[in-house]
């Protein structure tokens, strides 16, 4: 998704300052990128399609001076990957400067209008309306700050922006339905999509809410659109810091953070008390339980459903978030939505929050960023405490969501300590799962994948899940198809797939053993190639992967020699596993 940066203060070489700062929201997923600062009461952009790297040699980003600028990553949602569709944009009279991480959905329309007052447009982007209707509302006699309002008031969808004038020399920063924090340095203001790209600078951050606009001069001012009037947000002190959100000696953000799972996994665990306590009791006060998610965290609720089942024999509903709106029927004030998120800023899943909000449901969630906007609707929180996950391929986050589910259920039961218990028991095993042995083993076997045109994965009960998501690990990372049945499953169609040595990766709990271990036969009679996910091995396997068998924390041990495998397959074939392509690591649009 789109990344932006902004900052205004007393240093003189702002190009290169956002150019270190855009490096670190490389992780979003982009495929342009530019920088805008004030020369002479003039705006200088230097922007273009590629790399940070690329085109940075190319046009010299450190070049901008000054001690205000803006900068951009661009993931294109409206307009092809082109220079002219590439941020910051100006206004026709080239003295407002604009980035934007959103959509404006009544672009054409505004557009059109601007049009009809001799406008010109230049991009195929949404985007380019929001400054020339700055520049419309200041040709009507307003100042900086109150056209730029005007025209906030005046755009449909979801923003988080930054604009900058040439001749007040001044910046403005706004957000709606996207995300944007404002860090304050000793040596000026930072305003970003994401913490890392200036946490080298300071640790105080202030979370921006929908309908803030900031308004840098003499002093920071916040107005909020929506309350219509002058607000102040508190700053809040971040816990991590750059070395943790840095590669430090990986080769990439994957293999750091796949690593991390034995801290994030014990931190995950070392929840507050009272908090579980607390969504406890709503959980059996609740009529009706629905959890919302995408993706990865998607399938941690699917796992948490089967323990749920099996653990406090209950019945949750999981859904989808973009799904969310056919069940809306069902949402009344005594149910309970838990909304699981990573980044907090899934569009999807803020927008089923918002259809359950108007149903006057109450709100639970489970996110890793704090202050992000699912954090702020929800009525209650649980921290994954995961630490920054800079890959856009989610792995630590994973393992947290599944640890916290897990001791939630057990403490919905009245066995807190037991599960708290087994989950301590299970990250002594971690080290072992992410040792340099176990990924040389895996070396092997990523060998022998590398070029599979398909990859089939089953699991039966809380294995069926692990399948699901082990298999969405292989293919956004590695771009080899893979899937993820139910045990009994393959053979009701995709069967007809299975070749000579087709690979088949089979997930093997004590609890399911025979009916797995008969399902690996019925493929390998077909000629598939097995891969045993098990605490022993079997006969049937033709690869053997060792891992040791935790019962309901089985999903959390299993996955994460597959999130190596994955890995390493894509560093195999070529591929940049920490940035796959098409892929953005918080989609904040529908
Ligand atoms: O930030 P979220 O947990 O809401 O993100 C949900 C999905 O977009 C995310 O899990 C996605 O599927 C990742 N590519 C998984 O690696």
């Amino acid at each position: 998704m789109c990344g932006i940066v902004g900052y205004i203060g007393n240093r003189n070489d702002v190009g290169s300052l956002l150019l270190n700062s855009l490096k670190k929201l490389e992780y979003r997923g982009y495929d342009s990128c530019g920088v805008a600062g004030i020369s002479d009461r003039e705006i200088l952009v230097k922007k273009d399609i590629g790399k940070i790297e690329e085109v940075d040699k190319k046009l010299d980003f450190s070049s901008v001076k000054g001690s205000i600028g803006i900068a951009h990553t661009r993931w294109s949602t409206h307009g092809g990957v082109t220079k002219e569709n590439a941020h910051p944009h100006l206004s026709n009279n080239k003295k407002i400067a604009v980035v934007h991480n959103g959509i404006v959905e009544n672009y054409q329309e505004l557009r059109n209008f601007l049009k009809e007052n001799g406008f010109s447009f230049y991009s195929s982007t949404d985007t380019e309306v929001i400054p020339n209707l700055i520049e419309f509302e200041m040709r009507n006699g307003k100042n900086f700050e109150k056209a730029t309002i005007d025209a906030l008031r005046k755009i449909e969808g979801s923003y988080a922006v930054l604009v900058l004038n040439a001749d007040e020399k001044k910046l403005i920063a706004a957000r709606k339905g996207a995300p944007l924090v404002l860090g304050a340095a000793d040596d000026g203001h930072f305003v970003s999509s994401d913490i890392p790209s200036f946490i080298e600078h300071t640790k105080d951050v202030t979370y921006l809410h929908d309908g803030d606009v900031i308004i840098f001069g003499n002093s920071l001012k916040i107005f909020n659109l929506l309350e219509d009037k002058e607000v102040i947000r508190p700053v809040d002190t971040v816990e991590w810091n750059i070395e943790q959100a840095m590669k430090g000696n990986f080769d990439h953000f994957m293999l750091k953070e796949i690593s991390e799972q034995v801290e994030t996994i014990q931190r995950a665990v070392e929840q507050d008390k009272s908090i579980i306590f607390e969504i406890v009791q709503q959980i059996k006060e609740a009529k009706g339980i629905f959890f919302v998610a995408c993706g990865t965290s998607y399938h941690a609720c699917l796992t948490a459903s089967y323990l749920f089942s099996k653990i406090a024999k209950m019945h949750v509903n999981v859904v989808v978030a973009s799904e969310f709106p056919s069940y809306e029927h069902f949402l009344t004030d005594k149910t309970l939505v838990i909304a699981v998120s990573q980044s907090g800023e899934t569009a999807d899943v803020l927008e089923a929050v918002k259809t359950a909000k108007n149903k006057n449901s109450k709100i639970i969630s489970l996110v890793n960023v704090m202050g992000s906007s699912l954090h702020r609707y929800s009525d209650q929180s649980l921290m994954m405490h995961a630490g920054p996950e800079i890959c856009v391929v989610a792995t630590k986050t994973y393992t947290s969501q599944l640890a916290i589910l897990t001791l939630l259920i057990y403490a919905l039961v009245g066995k807190y300590e037991e599960g708290k218990k087994e989950l301590k028991y299970l990250w002594n095993l971690i080290y072992n799962l992410t040792s340099a042995n176990i990924r040389e083993r895996i070396k092997q076997l990523s060998e022998r994948l590398k070029d599979s045109n398909h990859i089939f994965l089953i699991g039966r009960g809380l294995q069926y899940p692990t399948a699901l998501e082990a298999a969405l690990k292989i293919k956004e990372v590695s771009y080899i198809h893979a899937e993820g049945f139910s045990g009994g499953e393959l053979k009701h169609g995709t069967i007809a797939l299975i070749e000579q040595g087709t690979p088949c990766i089979v997930f093997v709990s004590e609890e399911n053993e025979k009916e797995i271990i008969s399902n690996a036969i019925e493929i390998k009679t077909r000629g598939g190639y097995i891969i045993g996910v098990a605490s022993k091995n079997n006969e049937v396997f033709d690869f053997y992967i060792k891992v040791p068998e935790v019962g309901n924390t089985n999903p959390i041990a299993q996955i994460i020699p597959i999130q190596t495998l994955a890995y390493q397959l894509a560093t195999l074939r070529g591929f940049d596993p920490d940035r796959p392509r098409n892929l953005a690591k918080s989609v904040t649009v529908k």
